[in-house]
């Protein structure tokens, strides 16, 4: 047997799917993905959330600040869809280079998605826009019907919603966003070629048994939530197959420790700061570290039709203590107390040198 490697030396990868969050949360966990990523797709969810080209364009500009020095970080934004949005303006947008793509949230799925869309038949002209001008719609998919079993809400969207999306618009670039489900990979290996979708590093690593593991555990839960091993299996089976439609989306989504402890805790799983080492052991565990910079650093900008990275960034077997906390922070704001995924375990890839 060929001895394991101790180094990899991948392209430089990028994040289909960040929260950076705003003010001192910004400046806390922006320069966690800067170090690593060159790009990153900004979610729009924001309080308001971001729905014109000015206000993405001001956002961008605090990304950048708050990451200042970070190597040439590209914050790639998104506009947050809602009932009312109009298609001009995404349309400027767009040709102007502020928007890269537009997410959908469905009314009330998850974190600030109040303002989300509420019926899809109400935003047919926005999709019918973005599928001629090639801006590519990144869905939360999961339905909101309180009657459908949490655990249920990916695959009952896969058919209530998103094959009949499919169908009315073929032309449309559509990202199946943060998939938890082995119907959700079956639905994307077999879908049309302008289907692809993002795989996180939480879904990758742990199933539903972590939110209740010797007690209620709110740094394990996200939206959508992991589901039965099952799905794991087939999440860490088409990530690491080779297949150009899964890449990298983080979906890191800081809160702090309070909003997470709480009698209604927020979802979302801070993962940013050890992210990339993250799937580096999954890939290794299922013998296929030759395929992590597909996954990671080509498969993306493919997709989305941008140029790949030039740069490198070196991964060295090392062993990597998760701190149990950590204190963040801007220069001038307190330091804010936060639990990273995988707190307290050790992987067994680091990041050697400084990204070229
Ligand atoms: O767990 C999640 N957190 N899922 C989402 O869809 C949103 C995110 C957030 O913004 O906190
Ligand atoms: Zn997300």
């Amino acid at each position: 047997m060929a001895a394991l490697p101790d180094r990899l030396v991948i392209r430089r990868p990028d994040d289909w799917h960040v929260h950076l969050r705003d003010g001192a949360m910004l400046r806390a966990v922006a320069p966690s993905t800067a170090r690593v990523f060159r790009r990153a797709i900004v979610m729009p969810n924001l309080l308001p959330p971001i729905t014109t080209a000015a206000a993405a364009e001001a956002y961008r500009e605090r990304i950048l600040f708050a990451v200042s020095g970070s190597n040439g970080f590209e914050p790639l934004m998104t506009a947050y869809l809602t009932d009312t949005i109009d298609p001009g303006e995404l349309e400027r947008g767009f040709s102007e280079g502020v928007f890269t793509a537009a997410k959908l949230y469905p009314a009330r799925a998850t974190t600030n998605a109040e303002a989300g869309v509420s019926d899809l038949a109400r935003i047919a002209p926005v999709l019918e826009t973005m599928e001629r001008i090639g801006m590519p719609l990144l869905i939360h998919g999961e339905v909101t019907d309180p009657e459908v079993d949490v655990f249920d809400r990916e695959a009952v969207f896969i058919e209530r919603q998103l094959e009949p999306l499919l169908e009315r618009h073929q032309g449309l670039k559509v990202v199946f966003e943060h998939i938890t489900t082995a119907e959700a990979v079956a639905f994307v290996e077999e879908g049309p070629p302008t289907l692809a979708a993002t795989i996180t590093p939480h879904h990758l690593q742990i199933n539903r048994n972590a939110m209740f593991r010797g007690g209620f555990r709110p740094d394990a839960y996200c939206l959508p939530v992991a589901k039965r091993e099952l799905h794991r299996i087939a999440l860490r089976g088409a990530a690491t197959s080779g297949q150009p439609r899964f890449f990298l989306g983080t979906d890191s989504a800081p809160h702090s420790r309070e909003a997470k402890e709480s009698a209604c805790g927020c979802a979302g799983i801070f993962n940013a700061p050890h992210a990339l080492e993250s799937y580096a052991q999954v890939f290794e565990q299922e013998g296929a570290l030759e395929r992590l910079e597909n996954f990671a650093s080509v498969f993306g900008p493919r997709f989305y039709g941008l140029p790949l990275n030039e740069t490198t960034i070196e991964l060295v077997r090392q062993p990597l203590e998760v701190p149990h906390q950590l204190e963040l922070g801007g220069q001038s704001d307190r330091l804010l107390p936060l639990v990273p995924f995988q707190a307290g375990e050790i992987l067994p890839w680091r990041i050697g040198a400084a990204p070229a």
